[in-house]
């Protein structure tokens, strides 16, 4: 006899008290090119290097950093369009290297992608009714009845003109094409959508009309985001959390608010610095921090805290015995706060964007 205290057990995709994506030290090594009489092969190119962070449901995580410092890879390897070299990738509950074939269609279809340059990413010689119902054909969920249906309402949803579904790619503006890009992601109903540099092509004034439809449709579907970005405005509205890239590694990771309003890292600090601040009369007293050089090369990174060629406390602030501290030790990563986490020896708190973001009342 059942009573009512039976246990039902929960289905194995509805883990309780897990986050639906859960990532553990992954890292993603690219082989080095081939060098020397001997065709040896390089040195790997560290594109992620022990990488940390989960996702929880409908949630969005803002992944920022400069140009080359393994966005792009993270995004892939989540998306599984690339294998990790070594690490642990959960995703709603379930540890994803070793998902049996049917596991990983149905993989395929809660985790989709958005690319940062729309036309790339569609075939041109594809109408839109082809490219939004791609997925629901290749997973043969629907009719073709059902799918112009289906493809339809969610081109209405996204903001473009349903009787255009005929049409192609090269007959839509930037804007435009990056809405078919995320109706196409959306077609599933994936449980999670890495966003990466969405908008980073487009106009600015059309960019804030692309993250605010994302941020409906997150509500509205309840979609988690991975949400790449090169500067720190843009996810600034959108990520719940924020976590700071470089070389590789996250440098720091926190809630937006605790990121934006008290930032330890000193690459975080230089970040901020680089954002623009609409009130001229702050932005003339605000103090730069400017990041001097080049990116180095991941494939040979700076010993110890792989940020202290080009960190300003490290050239300005610090005593020669902490210098030598940066120069030849790896910085653990600690929990400052809860939930915020840095990855320095000498993190400081220092005035982020927020007060200086703030409009109206004078200062
Ligand atoms: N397929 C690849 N083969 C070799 N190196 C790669 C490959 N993809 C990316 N990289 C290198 O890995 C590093 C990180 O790249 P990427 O993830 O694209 O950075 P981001 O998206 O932050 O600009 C770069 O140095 C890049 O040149
Ligand atoms: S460990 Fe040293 S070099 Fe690295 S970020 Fe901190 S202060 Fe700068
Ligand atoms: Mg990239």
């Amino acid at each position: 006899m059942i009573n009512e205290t039976t246990a039902v057990p929960a289905p194995a995709s509805t883990p309780r008290g897990e986050p639906l994506l859960s990532v553990r030290n992954v890292s993603k090594y690219f082989p080095g090119s081939h060098s020397g009489l001997l065709g040896r092969r390089g040195t790997p190119i560290k594109a992620v290097d022990g990488v940390s962070f989960s996702v929880d449901q409908g949630q969005t995580l803002g992944l920022v950093g400069e140009s080359g410092c393994g966005k792009s890879t993270t995004g892939r390897v989540i998306s599984k369009l690339l294998e990790p070299t070594s690490g642990e990738i959960r995703f709603n509950g379930r540890d994803i290297a070793g998902l049996k074939p049917r596991e990983m269609k149905s993989y395929r279809s809660e985790i989709q992608m958005i690319f940062q340059d729309p036309f790339s990413s569609l075939n041109p010689r594809h109408t839109i009714g082809t490219i939004v119902g791609a997925p629901f054909r290749i997973q043969g969920v629907k009719t073709e009845h059902g799918i112009k249906a289906e493809v339809q309402s969610m081109m209405e949803r996204v903001g473009l003109n349903p009787e255009h579904y005929n049409r192609y790619p090269h007959e839509f503006s930037g804007g435009q094409r990056q809405r078919i890009g995320i109706a196409r992601a959306l077609s599933l109903r994936p449980k999670l959508i890495v966003c990466d540099e969405p908008v980073s092509a487009l106009d600015v004034s059309v960019q804030a009309q692309v993250v605010n439809l994302l941020e409906d449709l997150q509500s509205e579907f309840g979609v988690a985001f991975v949400f790449i970005a090169h500067d720190l405005s843009v996810v600034r509205h959108i990520a719940d959390r924020v976590a700071v890239m470089y070389l590789g590694k996250i440098m720091e990771i926190a809630d937006r608010d605790t990121l934006y309003s008290e930032p330890l890292h000193p690459y975080t600090h230089a970040l901020m610095s680089a954002v623009p601040v609409p009130d001229p009369r702050k932005e003339r007293r605000r103090e730069r921090i400017l990041l001097t050089g080049d990116l180095p090369s991941p494939s040979n990174p700076p010993t110890g805290c792989v940020f202290h060629t080009r960190c300003q406390k490290f050239r300005e602030e610090l005593t020669d015995v902490q210098k030598n501290r940066c120069r030849t030790e790896v910085p653990v990563v600690t929990e400052n706060a809860p939930g915020h986490e840095v990855y320095c020896h000498f993190p400081a708190p220092r005035a982020g964007l927020t007060d200086l973001l703030k409009t109206g009342a004078a200062t």
